[in-house]
């Protein structure tokens, strides 16, 4: 895997729906090897400033198929992700990425994506969606959140899906209700389906639950300090025989749904 340190130049920074900013980041090298479900760690902070520390983990939001940009989407939640919304067009961002491991595309004679997103959680689906629909295997999105406003990217994931179903706890937009009721079902006569999914931890359990034989991946996301592999501070609970801990940066953030105890 090639991982490169890039100064990489804002091209276009936004607001993306009520809830969350979108970045859009010229770095030719990320773009040109990114799997969708990798991330970028980002320095937080201005160059002559080494307060915050450690960088931040964000998933690759968009990978443009011709190489020249990515995309973050996130939400403001402390002072990394404030520096960052910060950032204007002509700005420089530090990162550090493709990092860890991506979803696994290799679909299979007759299998169907399916891909389930709640809140914040869409960000890196967007970027597979994309994948699905570059290769004619256009996806099923399923994407939810607790309000209108916590959705997000639909515009994009319109574009990409085969078909984009939308949920929302209180039903201020698409069906009310979960998403992982929506997920219930259409899952059901879909034996050879492959699901991604990627949201809060109670939401994840419960596609866990739901998953039965067919062939699962989470992308997970914990607190993370080196990014790399080197310092365990984001290690989950591994599910089977062999080493008690993964670590999301490293042996993630995309988990088969089997190998992981989601909140464990
Ligand atoms: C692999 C990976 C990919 C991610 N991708 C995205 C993304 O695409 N978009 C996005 O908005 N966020 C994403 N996150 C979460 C993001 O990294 C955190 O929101 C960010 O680090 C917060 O930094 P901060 O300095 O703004 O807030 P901090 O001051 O560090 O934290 C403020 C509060 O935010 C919450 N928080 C911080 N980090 C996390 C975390 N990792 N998970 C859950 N809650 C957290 C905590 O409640 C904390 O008290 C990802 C995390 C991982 C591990
Ligand atoms: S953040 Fe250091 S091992 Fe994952």
């Amino acid at each position: 895997m090639m991982v490169s340190l890039d100064k990489a130049p804002i091209v276009e920074s936004g607001p993306a729906g009520p809830s969350y900013r979108r970045l859009r980041l010229k770095a030719p090298e990320v773009a040109r090897s990114a799997e969708p479900g990798q991330f970028l760690h980002i320095r937080c902070a201005p160059p002559d400033r080494l307060d915050p520390l450690l960088r931040r983990p964000l998933s690759l939001h968009r990978i443009d198929p011709a190489g020249e940009w990515i995309e973050v989407l996130f939400r403001v939640v402390g002072r990394g992700t404030s520096y960052l919304a910060g950032l204007r067009p002509g700005d420089v961002a530090d990162v550090i990425g493709p990092l860890g491991r991506g979803f696994p595309t290799d679909l299979g004679p007759g299998a169907k994506p399916i891909i389930v997103g709640g809140g914040i959680g869409v960000a890196p689906l967007v970027a597979l969606a994309e994948r699905f629909r570059g290769r004619g295997t256009p996806a099923l999105v399923l994407v939810g959140a607790q309000t209108a406003a916590g959705l997000a990217a639909l515009d994009v994931l319109g574009e990409a899906a085969d078909e984009l179903l939308v949920t929302t706890d209180d039903g201020s937009s698409g069906r009310p209700g979960f998403v992982t009721e929506a997920l219930g079902e259409r899952l059901t006569g879909e034996p050879a389906a492959v699901i991604y999914a990627c949201g809060p931890e109670a939401m994840l359990q419960r596609v866990q639950g739901m998953v039965g034989t067919r062939r699962a991946y989470f992308s997970l996301e914990t607190r993370m300090a080196c990014g790399v592999g080197a310092c365990l501070g984001c290690a989950v609970r591994a599910s089977g025989a062999g080493p008690g801990y993964l670590r999301v940066c490293h042996d993630g953030p995309v988990f088969g749904a089997r190998e992981v105890i989601i909140g464990g």
